[in-house]
Formats: C-alpha cells, structure tokens, sequence
C-alpha cells in the first residue's frame, strides 16, 4: 500500500511544500485534507500548522506528526493527539529570519527611532545623541533554537546581552542564568525585554503586573513568543503608566487583535501580525523529509517535541 502525507494549514503554500517535498519523498503521496484523502488508512504522516479538533482521529495509522512552524503550544496542548511522535521545525533559515526581526526592533529602541518618528509628525529637528550599544542592556528571555540565536546577532551588535533559560546555558560572550529564582534580578536589570519563550503551564502568565513592575522604569518590550506569556492588560497599563516605554508586540492573547483593543491606539506601540518568523520550505523540507526517512527505518526522529514539557 502507497503511503501518504497529509497537509493541513490555512497560512502556508501547500502547492509550493508538495514542490519541494515530492522529490525528497518517493512512493509517498502528498495532499492537502481539504482534498479527498484517496485511503485514510494510507496517512502515515502529518505535516499541520493548527488543525481542526478531530483532524487526526481520520487517521489510524499515523506514525508522525510535523508541527508547521517552531512554537508547539497549539498542538500539544489538545486533546486529541495521537500517541506518535511529534517533531517541529528545527531551521536555521527560521532562526535567522527571528533574529532579523528582533534585532531590527532592538535597534529601533537603541537609535531612539520612534522619538524621531513622533519629531517628524511634528516637522521637529529632535537631536539625541547616539548612546553606546554596550550601554544598553538586552535582556533575552528563552534560549532556544531561536533565542539563542537572535541573543548572539544582538551580542555581535556590541550590546550588553544577557539570556535566561530554564536549564543552565552557556553561550559564548552572552552571561546567562536559569531558574525563577535568577528572574527578578533578570528583569531588573534589562533595559530592553525580548521574549523567546514557549507558551506552557509554567510560562504562561510569566509575565505579570508584578514580574513587569520588576523592570526599570522606561524600559522597551519586545514579545515575540506567544501573547499569553505576558499579561496583556498588565502590559497595556505599564505601557500606558510609562513605566514601559514602548513595546514591539508580534503575538497576543487573541490574533487577530481585535479592532477595539487598546492596544492599537498606543502611540508607544508597534503591532505586528505575527510573522516574525514563519516556516520557510526551501529550507525545511530536507529535515522533513529526513525524518519521515527515520520513522520508515525504524530511528528516533530528530527535533521531536516533549508533549508533557510542552516543548
Ligand atoms: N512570532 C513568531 O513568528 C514566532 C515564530 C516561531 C516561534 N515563535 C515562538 O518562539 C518560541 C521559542 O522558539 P524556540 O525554537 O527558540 O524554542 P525552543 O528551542 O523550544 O526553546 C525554548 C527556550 O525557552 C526556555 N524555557 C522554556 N520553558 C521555560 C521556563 N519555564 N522558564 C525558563 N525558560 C524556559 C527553554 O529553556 P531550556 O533551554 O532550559 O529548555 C529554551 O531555552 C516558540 O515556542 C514560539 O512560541 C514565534
């Protein structure tokens, strides 16, 4: 019996990922679930970015399930997963793709850019000079694929970079420290906020009124994690007290941010849809490919996401 792998998203180009995948994937048939899927019992992998409740029990014999994207919150965090392994993205293209957007937003606090934004609305020549990017303390919260990575171009910028984890890390140039005791002098110590976190029980409302309160007064926020991470009402007061001067905000309790959040009116806000990263095809379809090769030999799958860790 032919095998098949199923697709399921409703953001990324299928026509493009069968492209790419069908040549690193022979014998295997490739189809979308909106399709009709010939024999269910002939799905043996899954590629999905946030699939409907119920969309795997069609499957029996499903030995894989790659998550479309580098964040798992959405998948392990439902009930109705299969007892198979789950892999996510794992790409170095993504990584850099984060990383340029982080630091594009660091370096929009540091140049001071939106007080010159506001001077031109008001057709002001406002000088500030330059401050030294070792003056500038950047606080990274995760030190994953993705944050350490957008930690080390931040570090190569000449800032004074810093990044927290659960378990200890060491990064070369960049002092990092671990645990929930390290958090409070973390914060404090952080002009610039990035969070890199997985959404999970233990991170989701890590970020509280009382946890930012913790941050120096005039500091920059960036969340480019999941928006539960950080308590958004809390964060929309901070913001509007001053006591957190701007924030660069891809990800929210609820996307799309409705059109009546408050959020949108912020003068000291950047929103962003969700997309400072996204899963690239070029670049990931080979390490899809080599495991679907790893579950047909029989090996363990490379990247494969601890549902009970929750990432
Ligand atoms: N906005 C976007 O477009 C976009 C795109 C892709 C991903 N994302 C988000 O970015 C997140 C991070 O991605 P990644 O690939 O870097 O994740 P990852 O490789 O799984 O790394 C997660 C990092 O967070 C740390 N961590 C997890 N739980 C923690 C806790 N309770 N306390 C302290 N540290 C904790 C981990 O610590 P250990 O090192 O000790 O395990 C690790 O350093 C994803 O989960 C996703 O939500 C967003």
């Amino acid at each position: 019996m032919s095998e098949t792998l199923v697709f399921y998203s409703e953001l990324d180009p299928f026509e493009q990922w069968r492209g790419l995948l069908a040549p690193l994937l022979p014998g295997v048939r490739i189809v979308r679930s909106c399709d009709e899927v010939v024999d269910p019992a002939s799905v043996r992998y899954a590629l999905v970015w946030k699939p409907p409740v119920g969309f795997f029990a069609r499957f029996p014999n499903l030995q894989l399930v790659i998550n479309l994207g580098a964040g798992v919150d959405s998948l392990v965090g439902r009930g109705d997963l299969p007892d198979v392994p789950i892999t996510r993205l794992s790409d170095p293209d993504m990584a850099r793709m984060m990383a340029g957007y982080v630091l594009f937003a660091v370096l929009r606090y540091a140049r001071d850019i939106p007080a010159f934004e506001r001077a031109q609305r008001e057709r002001r020549w406002h000088y500030l000079h330059p401050r030294e990017p070792s003056s500038i303390r950047v606080g990274v919260l995760g030190l994953g694929e993705l944050g350490a990575r957008a930690a080390q171009e931040l570090a190569r910028q000449g800032f004074s970079v810093r990044g927290w984890s659960r378990s200890p890390k060491v990064l070369e140039g960049i002092p990092c420290c671990a645990g929930q005791e390290a958090l409070p002098a973390f914060l404090a110590s952080s002009d610039i906020l990035v969070v890199m976190l997985p959404l999970t029980p233990q991170t989701r409302g890590l970020l509280d009124a009382e946890r930012l309160a913790m941050l120096p007064p005039g500091c920059c926020l960036i969340n480019v994690s999941r928006g539960p991470v950080v308590d958004q009402a809390a964060l929309t007061a901070a913001l509007a007290s001053g006591h957190i001067a701007e924030a660069t905000l891809d990800v929210f309790d609820r996307e799309p941010l409705p059109p009546e959040d408050p959020l949108w009116g912020m003068d000291n806000v950047l929103i962003t849809p969700h997309l400072a990263s996204v899963a690239l095809p070029a670049s990931a379809a080979e390490q899809i490919a080599a495991n679907v090769a790893r579950v047909r030999e029989g090996r363990e799958v490379q990247h494969r996401v601890d549902p009970v860790r929750g990432y």
